[in-house]
Formats: C-alpha cells, sequence, structure tokens
C-alpha cells in the first residue's frame, strides 16, 4: 500500500491542511499584555490608571514550528476564529497546522480597551456600511453573485455583524497601535520569527509596525485587503493625518520594508483600474521592490496562481477559507517559514522551543552535521503522552540519517534510519498510518524514493517517482 503515489507527493507539496477533525494537541495557552501607560490623576497621586497596552492571546502547539502568526485585525478579532457558518478559522487551521498562534488585540480595541484618552461611543447605524464594506454586495441587501457568504444564512449575517466592535481610526491610534505591536516583536515573547496576518485597516499599522520595530523578529506580513499603505518621503505622496494614510516616512525607514518579505492578498469584486487600495497597492509593491524588498501581490481572482472566486473583505472567513489557507501555508513554505528546525551559521542544526513564558530557548538537539544548507525533514505523531519526533537529515557523506525523540525515552537519540542520497535535496517524512520518509537516492537521477517503517524494520516502496 505504501508506494509512492504521484498523489502523495501532490499532497506533500501542495495540500498541506490537515483534516479539520484532527484534536489540536497544544503545550499551552493563554495570554498577557504589551506596552503601555499609567496616568496619575492630577488631583490625587494615589489615584493611577494602566492604559494603552495591548494584549496578546496565545496558542501554542505541543511542537511549534519556528515561526509565529500573528492575527491582526482592527475591529473584527472574530473573522479569525471561524468561517462564517462557524467552520475552522485560520486559527485552528494553522495550530493543527503547528504554527504558534496569537491573536493580538491592539491598544484600545477588543480585550486592552482601556484608553489614557477620552473617548465617546454613538450608536450608529453600521449593519448596512458593514455589508459593502466587507465587500458582501454594492448596496444592501444585495449580495455579489457567488459571493463566499452564506446568503440565506440569517444566522450567519447576525453573527458576522455582531462580531465587530468600534474601531477608531485617527492618526494617533495608527501610531499607537503600530508601536504596540512593534514592542511586543521586539521583546521577545512571540518568537524570532514572526509573520504579522492582518484584515483591512491593520494591514496598514503592520506596515508602520516594521517600520518601527527595533530589532528584526517581523519577519513578514501577509495583509489580507490592505486599507492603507506607507510610502516614503522622496515622492510626493502627501501624508493625510487619518487612520487610512498614506503614512509618509523617511526613505530610510521605508527600507525596512524591504527586509521582510510582504504579500497583499485582494479578494473578488474589485475594478483593477479604479479601485484605489489597489492602485495604491501596486505602486508600494513596485517601490518596496525598487528598493530590492520581496512584496508582491496575490488576487484571489484573478492574478496569476489565483483561482478563487467571490472572496469578500475577510477571505479567512469566506465559506473557502481552507483554500485561502492553502495559499497561506504555501506562501509560508517558499518564504522558508516554515521550518520547525534551522541550521545556524556554524552549521549546527537546532530546534527552538517556547514554553509559553519567557523568551525561546533552544531546545535539547543541537548538533554539527557540517552540511551546508542540509537537507531537513521532520514529522512527529502521537498525543502529549506519547509523542514522538523523528528528524531526518544530510551528512557529509550523502546518507539520510535519523535523530528521534520519544517522551518515554527523555532526550534525543540517533535513529536506525540510514539511507544513501544525492547532495543537499529534500527529504520529507509524513507519520499517518505508518512512518514514510521521501528523499532523492538517485534512481533515475532525482526520483523520489519512499522508506516505509514497519515493526519489522525499513521497508522501500513499491516505484521511485521519476523527474517531472
Ligand atoms: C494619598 O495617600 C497618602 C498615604 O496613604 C495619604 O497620606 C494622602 O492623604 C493621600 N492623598 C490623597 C489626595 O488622598
Ligand atoms: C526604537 O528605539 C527608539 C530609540 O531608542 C525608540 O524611540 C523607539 O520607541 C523604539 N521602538 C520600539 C518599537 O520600541
Ligand atoms: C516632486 O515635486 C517637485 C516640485 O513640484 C518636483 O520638482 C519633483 O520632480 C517631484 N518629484 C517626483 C518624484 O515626482
Ligand atoms: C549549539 O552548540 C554549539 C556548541 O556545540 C554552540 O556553539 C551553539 O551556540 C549551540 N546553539 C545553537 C543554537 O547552535
Ligand atoms: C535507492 O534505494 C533503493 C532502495 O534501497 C535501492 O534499491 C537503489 O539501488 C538505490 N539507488 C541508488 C542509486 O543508490
Amino acid at each position: 500500500m505504501y508506494f509512492l503515489s504521484l498523489l502523495s507527493l501532490l499532497l506533500l507539496s501542495f495540500l498541506p491542511l490537515t483534516s479539520s477533525t484532527k484534536p489540536i494537541l497544544l503545550s499551552k495557552s493563554g495570554g498577557f499584555h504589551v506596552s503601555g501607560k499609567i496616568l496619575t490623576n492630577p488631583q490625587n497621586p494615589n489615584q493611577t490608571l494602566h492604559c494603552d497596552h495591548g494584549y496578546l492571546e496565545y496558542f501554542i502547539p505541543s511542537h511549534p514550528r519556528l515561526t509565529s502568526l500573528l492575527f491582526w485585525h482592527s475591529a473584527h478579532m472574530q473573522v479569525f476564529q471561524n468561517n462564517w457558518v462557524g467552520g475552522p478559522g485560520f486559527k485552528d487551521i494553522f495550530l493543527r497546522l503547528n504554527y504558534p498562534i496569537f491573536l493580538f488585540d491592539a491598544p484600545r480595541l477588543g480585550r486592552a480597551n482601556w484608553a489614557c484618552d477620552p473617548y465617546y461611543y454613538l450608536p450608529f447605524y453600521w449593519d448596512q456600511i458593514n455589508f459593502v464594506g466587507w465587500q458582501l454586495g454594492a448596496q444592501w441587501p444585495e449580495f455579489y453573485k457567488g459571493v463566499q457568504f452564506p446568503t440565506e444564512n440569517k444566522e450567519a449575517w447576525n453573527q458576522a455583524t455582531r462580531s465587530r466592535y468600534i474601531e477608531f481610526d485617527t492618526h494617533e491610534n495608527l501610531l499607537l497601535q503600530s508601536k504596540t505591536a512593534a514592542v511586543a516583536a521586539d521583546e521577545g515573547k512571540l518568537g524570532e520569527s514572526i509573520v504579522l496576518i492582518t484584515n483591512s485597516v491593520a494591514g496598514l499599522r503592520a506596515q508602520m509596525s516594521v517600520v518601527m520595530q527595533n530589532k528584526t523578529n517581523i519577519k513578514g506580513i501577509v495583509a489580507y485587503e490592505s486599507y492603507g499603505f506607507v510610502y516614503p518621503d522622496n515622492i510626493n505622496v502627501t501624508e493625510v493625518k487619518g487612520g487610512f494614510g498614506p503614512v509618509v516616512v523617511g526613505v530610510e525607514e521605508f527600507k525596512k520594508l524591504t527586509r521582510v518579505k510582504i504579500q497583499f492578498v485582494w479578494g473578488d469584486n474589485r475594478d483593477e483600474e479604479k479601485d484605489d487600495w489597489l492602485i495604491q497597492c501596486r505602486k508600494v509593491v513596485k517601490l518596496i521592490n525598487m528598493y530590492g524588498g520581496n512584496a508582491e501581490i496575490l488576487h484571489l481572482a484573478k492574478e496569476e496562481g489565483g483561482f478563487l472566486r467571490g472572496s469578500t473583505h475577510s477571505p479567512m472567513a469566506d465559506l473557502d477559507n481552507q483554500k485561502v489557507a492553502g495559499l497561506l501555508s504555501e506562501w509560508l513554505r517558499e518564504k522558508g517559514m516554515d521550518g520547525v528546525y534551522a541550521q545556524n551559521q556554524n552549521l549546527n542544526i537546532f530546534e527552538k522551543v517556547w514554553d509559553g513564558e519567557g523568551p525561546w530557548y533552544t531546545g535539547g538537539l543541537n548538533f554539527s552535521n557540517k552540511v551546508t544548507r542540509t537537507a531537513l525533514g521532520v514529522t512527529s505523531w502521537g498525543d502529549g503522552g506519547s509523542l514522538g519526533i523523528r528528524l531526518y537529515y544530510g551528512t557529509p557523506g550523502n546518507l539520510i540519517k535519523e535523530k528521534a525523540w520519544d517522551g518515554s525515552r527523555g532526550g534525543w537519540y540517533d535513529g536506525g534510519f540510514s539511507q544513501p542520497s544525492i547532495p543537499a535535496l529534500s527529504v520529507a517524512a509524513i507519520p499517518l498510518d505508518v512512518l514514510r520518509v521521501y528523499l532523492q537516492n538517485g534512481t533515475q537521477n532525482t526520483a523520489f524514493t519512499e522508506f516505509a517503517w514497519t515493526n519489522s524494520g525499513w521497508t522501500v516502496g513499491k516505484a521511485a517517482l521519476p523527474p517531472a
């Protein structure tokens, strides 16, 4: 049964999403506050207020990848938690893929709503504005044809519009919120590789967080329907002091955006020529890349590689959000941010671990294999009580070898797997019912050969998959 089929290779490379019923195994969850001020009552120095902080709720898989995903919405966190019909949202989808997840409530919003400045709230008839703003239709109540929202489901609409909360789109809040995410990233509790995953106006704030960070922990932004952009000050763009930009910064500050990987994602039903957000987005992507950056646009419905029709303003909550998540998962893989194990300049292979408190630390595995850009593949299986990890790596003698970790044995040890391969190529492993390892051992030059573990030892798959 365990011959290497074309399907299993395709599954490995293009559909890394796991089933939506697989239990999620966490090592920790919780929350903490970051940054903020303390006001003292000028009339009574004994009275203070802690305010203007941000809040982070976290979920750490039992064996996390190295890159954390921070989900950020200016006024609608729910869109990251479930899709429009209550199915799995990005939070659960990416937890099942073992990414550490952080939900960010920026200052003055959600669970961080003690503001240091006064604000007021006046009820306003906002539901129909949401309908249009969320790209459900051009005008209430006429849905776009084929929109990825359950148009007949009254409860879905009820839930969607109730889950929004007030957002304060002032220039001051934009800077405060951006700064708070930058401080959180610099503090190190989110790891050394963070991708800010944003929706709507949080996209502009994330760009500013990159400009403001003093360390380099923020490694990427994936901004779904970013309302607002950051520009350098040498191209005659005038800053608008509101919550939606443009924000203008010095050229050197702007260049910080070239040091992270950026993808701007757009949904359907936008006019390529007239939509001001798309026009601005193309302009900013061009500028970032002109300075040597790595920014791109993914237009879900139109661009090359794009194929999803009817996406709304919040594609992560759409009925087809599994497909949208698949594209994000693929992007993380392409940009080298899906790793669990990494190699340092001294060619040591090591793991980074975070237990939910304090900084990340180097885990028990740390060995030198002396191969530049080594092949690395890993898989885990089991539950908390009997979790197993198998890491496959290349050696100078062009062997793929195994390191093993089992909860019960305490510590890493050398596994029995050892197979010749061609130099510095990939190795992949999956658990499923049988542990399988895929590598290129030179058969037909570049074919992939499958090795499967059964109780009696390693066996070889029936046929190697020849080069495409
Ligand atoms: C502040 O507290 C101190 C010590 O308890 C007290 O002596 C003082 O009267 C208080 N000030 C006010 C304005 O309540
Ligand atoms: C970065 O450093 C500058 C200079 O010390 C400081 O003003 C700024 O607040 C820092 N930014 C963050 C995000 O901490
Ligand atoms: C900016 O405006 C100035 C004055 O109007 C003009 O001389 C210059 O060429 C403009 N620069 C760009 C990059 O458009
Ligand atoms: C791993 O071990 C080496 C010494 O063998 C040490 O220099 C290095 O700092 C350790 N950590 C990492 C992350 O490589
Ligand atoms: C690759 O591995 C298979 C299974 O062990 C073996 O039959 C084959 O000869 C190997 N190919 C090369 C080129 O080493």
